[in-house]
């Protein structure tokens, strides 16, 4: 009775194994294999199976969804599995043994309750339902249903994490009977992620998407351009790749970034692009020196610009406002196929750069104020003729207090940055500014508080002259060390100190990785598998069922479990604990 009692504990160890953990989950002991020619249903008229038949099914867009779908999951469940060593005692025999049941997974069907919505590939937030519910019975039928291909996608997924990889090569899970019910927690689940600072191959952007895809997040961000580097090949104006990339084809051709797009479409991750400006935007000058102003001031560049080489497009300039005109409509209807929103910046924008720009010859913010303003009303008027919905950094709100359309989404960075040591006093402030200016109107406020800075922590990337250095700047830690750990990420919580009746403006959050510091080499283990926590906090919420906040000693199991995952599928995420901890997981808690 003892030893019964020991093996379900055992098992029941990585019972909770998935990661966004779903609303509502429950699940049994008995065990069950999957091979490859397991049958795989959709809306009961087509018919995949793994054993080279092939599957792919392009006659619609939600066909293209789900066979895709299938196809990763027939792929992660046989091949880029893992044995689960690490999360079961030393020397204990673990493995359910085939003996033990000849039960195999017999049917997967799913089913679609409705039709998607016509911006399934772009869809705005809360417009395409990605809730789903799955079942699992121990005979081994297994039924996955949801509104949307896109719900499907996210219950495929979860499906995965049920299987492990036997040493024999074949594949079980402990856990049947399974019964899951699961809907996002936020509508806006996001990764920011620095392309211009450091240059990064498609591959990179595809792995890191598919990642995302996996913890269920559901945008990514690319910050495409910056001061260091012009990504984005615009074929009206050939020049700014040209001359602005860190190197010749180190940019992205419209071909590529479409391919870019759709590839995260059709996981029901939306790839939004973000033209930072006016600052921020010092590469334009190797291509249009007559658009900017303050370029590459030295050495005191830290008084024009938040980083070398300073810069900023001239604010009151007609062959700007060209320039900008001409861009955004070689652009914007491009990316537009796939996505709902463009990202027009606004970040630290430089009053002294503008005393250094012969349109306007000044810093005074009450001449620079509506030159700002016209810039963005400007540009948020043509995002809006190609249908997409403006997004901007805080400071267009909380510095320069813009007056902005209501449909504008803001996103914060600086504001929430003392979230859990003094409260959400910035947070609360951009909130009443919403309500108070908007009549309520807004509904859109994307959090990403430093708190979820995945590049920070690891020292300056500036170096320091002799002297000046070791009194005002030793022991060189970055603006915004320390790092930021998962623990630290999970206990954020986008809602703490919101009032329940300004709740509904947070549309979600999203985590950042800038790329002073960071590049193809390193980003898999700067942004995973701590991004994670931030995608279970944003699909299941900080606090669980019963409203307490979730738990770091029962999610750092199934964290570890999660890393095992992605590193099987070739994203190199660090470890979050020694398998002296995993393997028994009560040794190593305070
Ligand atoms: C799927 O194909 C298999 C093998 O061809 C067949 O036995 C099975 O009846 C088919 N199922 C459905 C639902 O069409
Ligand atoms: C379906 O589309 C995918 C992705 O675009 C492509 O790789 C595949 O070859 C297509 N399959 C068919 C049968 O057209
Ligand atoms: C885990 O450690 C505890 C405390 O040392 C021990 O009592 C227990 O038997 C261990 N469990 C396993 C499964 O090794
Ligand atoms: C099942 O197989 C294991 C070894 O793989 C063996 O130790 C065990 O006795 C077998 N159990 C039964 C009921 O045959
Ligand atoms: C902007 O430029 C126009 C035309 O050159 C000029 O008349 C106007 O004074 C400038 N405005 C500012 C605020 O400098
Ligand atoms: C604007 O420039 C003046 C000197 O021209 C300087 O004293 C002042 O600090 C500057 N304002 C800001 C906000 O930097
Ligand atoms: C924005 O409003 C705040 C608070 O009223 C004020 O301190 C600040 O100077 C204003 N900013 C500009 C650019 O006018
Ligand atoms: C729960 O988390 C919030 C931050 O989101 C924190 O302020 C609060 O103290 C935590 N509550 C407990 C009981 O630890």
């Amino acid at each position: 009775m003892r030893i019964a009692t020991f093996f379900l504990a055992l098992y029941a160890c990585c019972a909770a194994a998935i990661w966004p953990i779903p609303s509502s989950y429950t699940s049994g002991e008995a065990v069950l294999w999957i091979d490859a020619g397991v049958r795989i249903t959709y809306n009961g008229a087509n018919n995949y199976s793994g054993n080279g038949v092939p599957y792919a099914d392009n006659t619609t867009t939600s066909h293209r969804i789900v066979t895709a779908a299938i196809e990763r999951t027939y792929d992660t469940i046989f091949s880029k599995n893992f044995i689960p060593w690490k999360f079961h005692p030393r020397n204990s025999d673990f493995e359910p043994h085939a003996n033990a049941s000849k039960t195999c997974i017999s049917s997967v069907v799913l089913q679609q309750n409705d039709a998607d919505p016509s911006d399934v590939l772009k869809p705005a937030a809360g417009t395409v339902h990605e809730s789903y519910s799955l079942t699992v019975s121990v005979s081994g039928e297994v039924m996955i249903s949801a509104v949307t291909s896109i719900g499907l996608v996210r219950g495929l997924t979860t499906f995965t994490q049920l299987f492990f990889k036997h040493s024999d090569g074949s594949v079980y899970t402990t856990l049947a009977p399974v019964a899951i019910q699961d809907a996002p927690k936020f509508q806006h689940r996001g990764l920011n992620m620095d392309v211009s600072r450091a240059y990064y191959p498609p591959a990179a952007i595809y792995r890191t998407i598919d990642a995302l895809a996996y913890n269920k997040f559901n945008r990514l961000h690319l910050h495409a351009t910056d001061s260091q580097s012009w990504t984005l090949e615009i074929p009206s104006l050939p020049l700014l790749a040209e001359k602005g990339a860190y190197e010749k084809g180190l940019s992205y051709s419209p071909a590529v970034l479409q391919q870019i797009q759709e590839y995260g479409a059709l996981q029901g991750v939306e790839v939004y692009i973000e033209i930072d400006m006016p600052g921020h935007t010092s590469s334009i000058w190797f291509a249009y020196p007559d658009l900017i102003a303050a370029f590459n001031v030295q050495p005191n560049w830290d008084s024009y610009a938040a980083e070398p080489p300073s810069g900023t497009l001239k604010l009151n300039s007609t062959a700007v406002y060209d320039f900008l005109n001409t861009l955004f409509d070689d652009l914007l209807p491009r990316v537009s196929q796939y996505s709902s929103y463009f990202h027009t910046g606004g970040d630290e924008v430089n009053v002294n750069a503008y005393k250094l720009d012969n349109t306007v010859g000044t810093n005074d913010t009450a001449v620079l104020q509506p030159l700002i303003q016209k810039l963005v009303d400007r540009n948020h008027a043509q995002v809006r003729a190609n249908g997409l919905i403006p997004v901007v950094w805080e400071e267009m709100l909380l510095v320069w207090n813009l007056t902005l359309g209501s449909d504008v989404v803001v996103q914060s960075w600086l504001s929430d940055a003392t979230e859990g040591s003094q409260g959400a006093g910035g947070k609360l402030q951009l909130l009443g500014k919403f309500h108070t200016y908007s009549n309520k109107k807004y509904t859109n406020l994307i959090l990403m508080a430093t708190h979820q800075y995945l590049d920070c922590g690891h020292g300056q990337w500036l170096n320091f002259n002799p002297g000046t250095s070791s009194e005002t700047f030793y022991p060189y830690a970055d603006y915004c060390s320390p790092r930021k750990n998962w623990r630290l990420m999970y206990a954020y919580d986008p809602l703490h100190g919101v009032p329940s009746d300004l709740a509904h403006l947070v549309l979600g959050g999203e985590c950042s990785i800038w790329s002073e510091q960071t590049d193809p080499v390193n980003l898999d283990r700067n942004v995973w598998p701590r991004a994670c926590a931030a995608a279970e906090v944003l699909w299941s919420g900080a606090k669980d069922a019963q409203g307490q906040n979730r738990s770091q000693v029962t999610a750092a199991p199934r964290l570890s479990e999660m890393r095992e995952r992605l590193v099987a599928r070739g994203v190199m995420a660090e470890p979050i604990q020694m398998p002296f901890c995993t393997q028994n997981g009560s040794q190593c808690s305070l």
